[in-house]
């Protein structure tokens, strides 16, 4: 997609469809009310008709003739007072919906926040940013295995509308970095919808390969089971004992800073399915675990938005990827297996693995003496209970670390929420034979906080954050898919960090 400023009067622009906002006190602003004395105060007798009322996402498409653009896109968006951006977005993506199945090859759009609400910089900035983001969002089709999902659009060029007000540099960083983000976020949702028999750890290695080939501020690197053997790394391969399918650790390196700078460690927990193992799951939903991947995929793509936008951070990517199947070699509950940290594990639920491979790559972090580490995962069922589709979980060892990640959850519009992890919850995961459990054996609760307790025990003294995705990763029932989370959370915290 093209994405384009445009400083023209609105009635002195040229484009196929103009996007107008109508907010639910009828009053008419910024470019809409132009437009509207320009053309014989169509959009008030609209108005006056009951044609549109300026519900959020409302939309209606008025032809005009004898002017350089030609149909009108009145967008509902609300009450002004409560006009957000998180309004903002969810109108400019029900108009950009509609009209990617018009033949409309231009749009340029004056839903801004700022055109309507002031003009700081910062609000300029979230407006392209907010506007290349949705229509990736919208734009988002999963063809690989349903090809008739495949959709003509015709749509070119969108455009960033100021109606007169001058450009400023913030407009064009918020198209890059949105249109960086957006992409990233397509190939993330693509990798979780992806089934199992198609993405495959190795699978997982060729995206991030492809995507390291194309830039030089990458290098990739790519571990066997042997080379995980040779390191200790039992706790990982204990998960894919039951496995054919290899086993693969991804490590990426970005350097796009001096040598001496601090890499931000980057985790995600790649299970390409997880069927629980020995401690077989339900069969319902079973489907689901296809996305127990996700934080890997958000992991590889934060790969590309950190190379493409040549963030000024140096960063590495850290991808244990394997299948969680039973089999006469799989695991088997009461197992004891001892980390690459030299921590021995009883492994008493083979269905609790995702702490399991992100134990060792965590250990395996250390060793590139990052500044940070945050994690990303689909851990634990409780998660889903605790706090639904809406927020991740977050557990941090630093206020410091977790506060820079509530804050970019709520400037991108991807929250967390975070959780304590105190030593009460800790004493949860004591075994009588092994260092530590894999599950809580002094009750039941508190599961999303006994996985956290149980991953920071291999991260020794490092800064480190993790987030659990469980909630947020994908859709369920009729909607189901892959939603690219938290992929705009995690590069809006590199971004911020870029600027520190
Ligand atoms: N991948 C699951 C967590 C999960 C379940 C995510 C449902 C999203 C929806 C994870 O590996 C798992 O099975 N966790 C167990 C842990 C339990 C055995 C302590 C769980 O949450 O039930
Ligand atoms: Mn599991
Ligand atoms: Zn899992």
């Amino acid at each position: 997609m093209n994405f384009q400023i445009n400083t023209n009067k609105a009635t002195e622009v040229k484009a196929d469809c103009l996007i107008l906002p109508i907010f639910k006190d009828k009053k008419l602003r910024g470019a809409t009310k132009t437009i509207n004395t320009a053309n014989n105060k169509v959009i008030q007798d609209f108005q006056k008709n009951d044609d549109i009322q300026g519900k959020i996402g409302q939309t209606r498409i008025l032809p005009v003739l004898g002017k350089g653009y030609k149909r009108l896109m009145l967008v509902g968006c609300g009450e002004y007072d409560k006009y957000s951006e998180k309004n903002y977005k969810k109108a400019l993506m029900s108009s950009l919906a509609k009209l990617s199945s018009t033949s409309h090859k231009s749009v340029i759009s004056y839903l801004s926040t700022s055109d309507i609400c002031g003009k700081k910089s910062e609000s300029q900035y979230r407006s392209t940013r907010i506007l290349a983001e949705a229509w990736h969002q919208v734009s988002y089709q999963y063809t690989t295995t349903k090809k008739s999902n495949a959709k003509k659009i015709s749509l070119k060029k969108i455009l960033h509308g100021t109606n007169g007000q001058p450009r400023i540099a913030s407009m064009k960083k918020g198209f890059d970095e949105g249109d960086a983000i957006g992409k990233a976020t397509q190939k993330v949702r693509m990798l979780g919808d992806l089934p199992s028999n198609i993405c495959t750890p190795s699978y997982l290695a060729k995206e991030a390969r492809k995507i390291a080939s194309k830039h030089k501020s990458l290098t990739l690197n790519v571990m066997n089971e042997a080379q995980m053997r040779k390191l200790g790394m039992h706790s990982l391969l204990s998960v894919t004992a039951g496995a054919k399918e290899p086993a693969k650790l991804i490590i990426a390196e970005y350097k796009g800073s001096k040598k001496s700078d601090k890499p931000i460690a980057i985790v995600g927990k790649g299970i390409t399915f997880d069927t629980g193992g020995i401690s077989l799951k339900p069969s319902n939903s079973m489907d689901e675990m296809k996305y127990d991947m996700c934080g890997a995929a958000t992991t590889i793509g934060l790969i590309q938005v950190v190379a493409e936008l040549n963030l000024p951070i140096n960063a590495v990517f850290l991808v244990p990827a394997c299948e969680n199947v039973p089999s006469s070699t799989a695991t088997k509950p009461g197992d004891i297996v001892k980390s690459m940290s030299g921590q021995t594990i009883e492994i008493l639920n083979t269905d609790a693995e995702g702490r399991l491979i992100l134990a060792d790559a965590l250990t395996y972090a250390q060793r590139f003496k990052p500044k940070f580490i945050i994690d990303m995962a689909t851990l634990t069922g409780a998660c889903v209970v605790a706090l639904g589709a809406h927020h991740s979980g977050l557990m941090s060892n630093s206020d410091g670390l977790a506060k820079k990640i509530i804050d970019a959850g709520l400037a991108s519009g991807d929250a967390t929420w975070r959780l304590p992890l105190t030593e009460d919850y800790s004493n949860q995961i004591v075994s009588n034979f092994a260092d530590v459990a894999n599950i809580s054996t002094r009750g039941s609760g508190a599961g999303t906080i006994t996985a956290g307790c149980f991953l920071q025990k291999f991260v020794g003294d490092f800064d480190w954050a993790h987030i659990d995705i469980a909630g947020v990763a994908w859709l369920e029932g009729a909607n189901k898919g892959a939603t690219g989370r938290p992929v705009a959370l995690v590069s809006e915290f590199l971004i911020s960090e870029s600027s520190n």
